[in-house]
């Protein structure tokens, strides 16, 4: 019988490098408030944020993702004539044709590689993060560029009060690859489709083309087609939340063999500041054990949240490279992923 060849497999691999990009243009509670009926007050105490970046100028989600995914590659090493695939971690490129990765890495200088979008909404990272792990265990690529990217603000209904303060825009990258001991544990990955509706886009492409067919000829002034913007059932989020990501977190420190008390660095995905604080007691975390707060003046990036928040702990010291860190990733779908991981070196090429 003929056989068929099947790829080299190996078992290591870790995150080699980080790079992220945030927007110039810095956004303050006190400036959301101008729109929104809200306050500064109200905002931190609820969320954790101060401030979020928001495009500007001649930024785009293609700019910023290549901008970061630029950075990932400078800071790993690796020369970029060996990244195998690139993986965009994105619920905000704007059309589902073409979609993003293809271009981002011809902006790369990496054109005719395998590369594909990944949804799954502000869970992105940790789904594209235990893709790529498993494309170069399974000898599909030797090394992956993971790219979690979103410009949240093109959805953005800025007179939302369940949304309009937590969003923000910016892009984090790694590169993973081959390495001597395993960076990288299994994920805990999930989802529940029975609460799509908590996080959606308020009108799909057909009903959209079905308004504006309505109000063709009509004033635009007086008959707005109205956009597409991101909706979100907060308090029944954060319920689902609550029941939801613990079982995870423990299931992912259960699967990688790393005792609680063994983990360095707390890294959740930075929806808000009070969910990550409870989870962490919940959890029996020492109180000393760094948890990432990006959140307070980078908002909420989604699917780019947790690559800037190690990116921000990495800059400041307060966390390091090679110490073990518990990562959970959850959003829209609803959805989520997790793993414990070895953080990548401090990037020489930092965003800030
Ligand atoms: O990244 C994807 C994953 N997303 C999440 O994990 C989000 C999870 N959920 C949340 O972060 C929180 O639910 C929010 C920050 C979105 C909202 O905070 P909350 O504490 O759950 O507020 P709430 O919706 O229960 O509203 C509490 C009160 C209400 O007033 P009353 O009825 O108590 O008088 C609201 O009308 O706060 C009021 N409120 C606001 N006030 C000022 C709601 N939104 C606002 C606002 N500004 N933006």
């Amino acid at each position: 019988m003929v056989g068929i060849a099947v790829n080299n497999s190996r078992d290591n691999v870790a995150m080699l490098g980080i790079g992220a990009y945030r927007p110039q243009r810095v956004v303050s509670n006190d400036d959301v408030c101008a729109v929104l009926d809200s306050t500064d007050q109200w905002i931190f105490e609820r969320t954790g944020i101060r401030n979020r970046r928001w495009i500007s100028g001649d930024e785009t989600l293609r700019s910023i993702a290549a901008a970061a995914g630029e950075r990932a590659l400078v800071n790993s090493g690796v020369d970029r004539t060996k990244i195998g695939t690139l993986i965009l971690a994105t619920s905000s490129w704007l059309t589902l044709t073409p979609h993003g990765a293809p271009s981002v890495a011809f902006d790369l200088g990496i054109n005719g590689i395998p590369a594909f979008d990944l949804t799954s909404g502000c869970g992105g990272f940790g789904y594209a993060l235990g893709v790529a792990a498993d494309l170069i265990r399974a000898g599909s690529a030797d090394y992956v560029l993971v790219i979690g990217a979103e410009t949240m603000t093109v959805g953005l209904d800025p007179t939302d009060r369940g949304t309009a303060m937590i969003f923000g825009d910016g892009a984090g990258a790694v590169v993973v690859g081959p390495s001597e001991s395993n960076g990288i544990s299994p994920t805990v990955w999930g989802s529940d489709g029975e609460n799509a509706a908590a996080i959606m886009q308020d009108i799909d492409f057909l009903e959209y083309m079905h308004r504006a067919q309505e109000m063709q000829g009509l004033d635009p002034a007086e008959h707005p087609v109205g956009r597409m913007s991101l909706r979100m059932e907060g308090p029944r989020v954060f319920r689902w939340a609550a029941v939801t990501l613990p079982r995870a977190l423990s299931a992912a420190l259960e699967m990688s063999g790393v005792a609680k008390e063994d983990i360095d660095v707390f890294v959740p995905h930075q929806a808000n500041a009070r969910i990550n604080e409870l989870m962490k007691k919940n959890l029996g975390l020492a109180d000393d054990i760094p948890m990432a707060n990006d959140i307070e003046n980078t908002g909420n990036t989604s699917a780019a949240s947790i690559p800037l928040a190690m990116e921000e702990m990495l800059v400041t010291g307060k966390a390091k490279g090679g110490q073990l860190a518990l990562l959970l990733g959850f959003g829209a779908g609803l959805s989520y992923a997790g793993q414990v991981v070895t953080l990548p070196p401090k990037p020489n090429e930092p965003s800030f």
